[in-house]
């Protein structure tokens, strides 16, 4: 059984996720062992009918779950930034209350080459509050930036797992090396792993990374990366795909022990847009993506689904023609979010006849 707790949160998020949630209904109905929470209370909306962006009620149905679903937090209709001003904080609370401290995203555009970026979550730049000192305006603000060894390695590891799949891949180390200790630690480690794992790595600063990832635009590639950079540069990769929503994420505990909470969450992770909000004129192919990604870390859905048989659905919706507002070009076709869902799931049907 896998069991998913639902957290929709704020602006699209709960629009954004109706193709993928109907699919996993369909598979339900065809027997599959999944069970999904109602609703759950989170964001700027959680607060507005709870009093909490993460509410207790949320927090412990992600502990009963073996997955967390989440649509996107932010800004929500009807709830001022004035009133709640960081309901991204519940996002950064689960990742620590779950371990949840690898993040590890895929940039996906029909016609290019993808990137997958891995990088560490909850430790480094996206540390608790122990390593930050606020100011009061006068005094100073310190955020500290700690890298334990075996925390970069493990994000190493799983980087270099990723370009070992996929033949042709380049394999990329980004740091600050010239700057930063943490960064030169990170590149002492990046050189072991690569020996051991046989995956070459590139060794580039992130001012540079930048710069290619821009100029280069087929360049199939695994970044492995300090959080904060990897935050940044996943921001240039789907820009240069041509839309935010081109990206599926995932914030896992790489033990991926079932049976003791939330194991990973998967979010596309376009933010809330809360002014198109019922508009209809999202895409939702990010959400496609990282129910994928769902698909394949949960090994009892293996037998019913894959994220090669998702990918491969959306492959056929673009190829099509079919292209949403933001993607929209003179020689496409544009579809609104529901007729593109609806082309997914016929594709996803006609592939499992
Ligand atoms: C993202 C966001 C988050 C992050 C915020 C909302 C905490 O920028 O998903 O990229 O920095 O990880
Ligand atoms: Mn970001």
């Amino acid at each position: 059984m896998t069991t998913i707790a639902l957290l929709p949160g704020d602006g699209i998020g709960t629009e954004i996720l109706e193709g993928p949630l109907e699919y996993l209904r369909r598979l339900q109905t065809g027997g599959a062992p999944i069970e999904i929470s109602d609703p759950l209370p989170y964001g700027s909306s959680g607060w507005a009918t709870s009093g909490s962006i993460l509410p207790e009620e949320s927090v412990t149905a992600c502990q009963a779950a073996d997955v967390i679903l989440s649509g996107a937090v932010g800004t929500h209709p009807g709830v001022s930034p004035a009133d709640c001003p960081t309901p991204e904080t519940a996002l950064i609370e689960l990742r620590h209350i779950f371990d949840l401290r690898i993040s590890v995203r895929t940039v996906w555009a029909p016609d290019l080459d993808e990137v997958t970026i891995v990088r560490n979550i909850t430790g480094g730049a996206y540390a608790n509050a122990s390593q930050r000192t606020e100011s009061d305006g006068t005094t100073e603000a310190v955020d500290q930036i700690r890298l334990r060894p075996d925390r970069v390695r493990e994000v190493l590891e799983l980087a270099a797992d990723y370009a070992a799949a996929e033949s042709g891949r380049r394999a990329i180390s980004v740091d600050k090396a010239s700057v930063l200790a943490t960064s030169r630690l990170w590149r002492r480690l990046a050189t072991e792993v690569s020996g051991e794992r046989g995956v070459g790595f590139d060794y580039v600063n992130v001012d540079r990374a930048a710069y290619e990832l821009v100029r280069d635009h087929q360049m199939p590639a695994v970044i492995a990366t300090e959080g904060i950079f990897g935050d940044i540069l996943s921001d240039i990769v789907c820009a240069r795909a041509g839309s935010p929503a081109l990206c599926g994420s995932a914030t896992i505990n790489p033990d991926r022990r079932f049976g003791h909470g939330a194991t990973a969450l998967f979010e596309p992770a376009h933010g809330s847009s809360p002014h198109r909000t019922g508009s209809g004129r999202s895409n939702p192919t990010g959400a496609w993506l990282c129910l994928a990604a769902l698909i394949d870390w949960c090994p009892d859905l293996h037998p019913w689904s894959s994220s090669a048989l998702i990918r491969q659905a959306l492959e056929t919706v673009y190829q099509s023609g079919a292209r949403t507002y933001d993607v929209v070009s003179p020689t496409t076709r544009l579809v609104d979010m529901d007729e593109f869902n609806k082309l997914v799931l016929d594709a996803l049907e006609h592939d499992n006849e």
